[in-house]
């Protein structure tokens, strides 16, 4: 006898106002989904899980389920196709589980990735005493209840009010009787079916920061959560050689000489580069792009960002800002700002305004102030998942 979780996937999130169905949205660099499967598959007392997506997400399923450790991963049932409300989805995953040895069947919003273990337990240890279990928190706002002209018509009791939550879990044919009874009565909520057939309905302690991702603000305010600021510095140099010009932040500035290097020998986009692999903890850009390898030669640097860029990604970190400081006594950069900013700007995806860039001559002093090369000192900062 076993107790399943049934998720349900199958909503369009048209107030999320993220670019695909909400589930699929990344989190830290997490779909929504992948982080509800895992909360509920590393419960012991869950023994399979079932999805409930949409007719056209199965694309978007198979690769967000590559996001669950293999080991969860194995308690994941072939997901079956919901219907155009909550309602119909949860009975399409109820009737896909009939007939099998599901004895108690916990029923999970997709949005709500934050349970923990501990609510699995309360929820699964309070079912057998009526059947049917469900976490509710007090209300901390009155509440009030409108009248047909959407005036205020009253103020119902605080002290007996709750605002649920999911998983709701239930014995199986108690929820099953349920929804093939009331299948023309709709609802959002499936105890409110055991209620209305006279069922009684078990509430546990539900959790705060187990929200159910509904609007962009809930999207922003679980990315803060997940994630943390840390901040990074790079640094290089080069030395200056024959040619007529030098590249900076990706800009092209003419001058009475060029660097030696392999590459563009950019030294602010070197510089961006290794803040950002130092920020992650993999290495730099020597590592990266040996100058060894034919490939680099005269590569244009955006390449080694573009890269730095896409390793942070996968980790689900993002750019904050950067702040440049260019350490030579030429070529002048004034005339160029504008154009280094915007450059720094696309090649970054951030902000202009989140971008500093300034230069300063050394007075003459040491190698730099003899203009004999040129430094670029960049300071970052950066978004990464804070660790589970
Ligand atoms: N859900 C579902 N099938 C539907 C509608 C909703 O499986 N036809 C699921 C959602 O995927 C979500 C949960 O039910 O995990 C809670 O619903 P809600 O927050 O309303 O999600 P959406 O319906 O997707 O969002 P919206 O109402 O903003 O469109
Ligand atoms: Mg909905």
């Amino acid at each position: 006898m076993s107790i399943i979780a049934l998720i349900v996937a199958a909503g369009r999130g048209e107030r999320a106002g993220q670019p695909g169905p909400k589930q699929y949205a990344r989190l830290a660099g997490q779909t929504v989904l992948a982080r509800s499967i895992h909360a509920l598959a590393i419960s012991k007392r869950i023994s399979a899980i079932l999805c409930v997506i949409h007719a056209d997400d199965r694309v978007l399923y198979d690769r967000a389920i590559q996001e669950v450790p293999q080991r969860l991963r194995k308690k994941l049932r072939t997901p079956v196709i919901g219907g155009t409300t909550r309602q119909q989805s949860v009975m399409a995953g109820l009737e896909a589980l009939a007939g099998t040895d599901c004895e108690t069947v916990l029923i999970h919003d997709a949005a709500r990735p934050f349970l923990s273990k501990a609510l699995i337990e309360r929820v699964v240890d309070a079912v057998p005493a009526t059947g049917a279990a469900i976490p509710a928190l007090p209300m901390t706002d009155t509440i009030k209840e409108l009248d047909a002209a959407g005036t205020i018509a009253k103020t119902p009791d605080r002290a007996l009010l709750r605002a649920v939550q999911t998983p709701q879990a239930f014995t199986f044919k108690l929820i099953l009787g349920a929804h093939r009874a009331m299948v023309d009565r709709e609802t959002t909520d499936d105890a409110s079916l055991i209620e209305a057939l006279g069922g009684r309905v078990m509430p546990v302690e539900g959790e705060r920061d187990n929200i159910k991702l509904t609007t962009p603000e809930d999207f922003a305010v679980a990315e803060l959560k997940l994630t943390e600021t840390v901040s990074a510095m790079g640094y290089d140099v080069h030395a200056f050689g024959v040619g007529d010009h030098v590249t900076l932040a990706g800009v092209k500035i003419p001058h009475t000489r060029g660097v030696l290097a392999h590459s563009d020998g950019d030294v602010i986009l070197h510089a961006l580069s290794d803040a950002i692999l130092g920020a992650i903890g993999v290495g730099d850009i020597g590592q990266h792009f040996p100058p060894s390898d034919p490939q680099w030669k005269d590569a244009p640097s955006s390449t080694f960002v573009a890269h730095a860029i896409k390793l942070l990604k996968e980790k689900g970190g993002a750019l904050v800002n950067c702040d440049v400081t260019l350490l030579a006594e030429e070529p002048r950069i004034g005339k160029h700002r504008e154009a280094m900013i915007d450059s720094l700007a696309t090649i970054t995806g951030i902000k202009k305004e989140r971008i500093g860039l300034k230069a300063t001559t050394t007075e003459k002093l040491g190698a730099i102030g003899r203009g004999e090369g040129l430094v670029a000192q960049v300071l970052c900062t950066l978004r990464l998942p804070r660790e589970r």
